[in-house]
């Protein structure tokens, strides 16, 4: 496995996040998987991917609590780009009885129903989404939290026994939003409402200025790491 790591490392150094996914794509070729939350940092990904048209599979685990503003950007991909993107569902008896016993709002009433409700809606369904396949890309930036921070752009993901590659790690916002403007990638419209970090409606709020990029997200829970589980470190 270290072997075969730093090789895929050697084989990226030096490269730009577009040439480094291109090098990937062929070498892990029918095996590659590429996760959007249609954040901007994914819609840059998506974009590179589609207009090299490399050979990533792109995948979406739809919650069904997304904002309206996130389905509307989904939609525009196709449009735009004319791509498939695979959507990834919760199992329905989980899901049903977790409603019935608890309401459609539990995550507001403990971490351990918040973690149970991503656990369900997110973290199983990724495991169908990486079935079978070999590199898992994702959007994730070091400045999104001290725990990406100490990421490499290359890691194995022992929990899914996968490898995961972040070609934006060290990608500041801007570059993004350059980005996303130059090309002309459409975008979520909540970002221009004062979100910066977007993930299901009821558990997303916009941030105040001066404020952390993840403040918005499970905004009411204190002293817990704000992730959903499916980024384990
Ligand atoms: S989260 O763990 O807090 O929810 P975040 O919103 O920062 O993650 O997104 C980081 C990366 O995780 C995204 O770039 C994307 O690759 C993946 N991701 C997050 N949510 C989803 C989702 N619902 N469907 C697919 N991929 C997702
Ligand atoms: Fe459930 Fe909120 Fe997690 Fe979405 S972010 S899966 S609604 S707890």
């Amino acid at each position: 496995m270290m072997e075969q790591a730093i090789q895929i490392e050697k084989l990226i150094s030096g490269k730009t996040a577009a040439g480094a996914l291109a090098l990937l794509a062929g070498e892990f070729s029918g095996k590659a998987v590429f996760s959007t939350s249609f954040s901007n940092e994914d819609q840059v990904i998506t974009h590179m991917i589609a207009s090299d048209s490399l050979a990533v599979k792109i995948f979406t685990l739809d919650t069904g609590r997304m904002f309206a503003e996130t389905y509307s950007v989904w939609n525009s991909l196709l449009e735009r780009y004319g791509m498939k993107i695979n959507a990834y569902y919760p199992q329905a008896e989980a899901l049903e009885k977790m409603l019935s016993e608890k309401g459609p709002n539990s995550f507001y009433q403990s971490v351990e129903n918040r973690k149970e409700c991503c656990f369900i809606r997110k973290v199983e369904p990724l495991k169908h989404a990486l079935k079978g396949n070999d590199l898992w890309i994702t959007g994730i930036r070091a400045e999104h939290s001290a725990s990406r921070n100490e990421l490499k752009q290359l890691e194995w993901d022992e929990e899914n026994k996968i490898y995961k590659y972040h070609p934006l790690l060290h990608w500041s916002r801007k570059e993004v939003d350059d980005f996303i403007a130059k090309n002309n990638i459409p975008c979520n419209a909540l970002y221009s409402k004062g979100y910066a970090s977007i993930g299901c409606a009821p558990c997303t709020r916009a941030i105040k200025q001066g404020e952390d990029i993840r403040a918005g997200r499970w905004w009411w829970e204190q002293n817990n790491k704000k992730e959903c589980g499916l980024h384990t470190h």
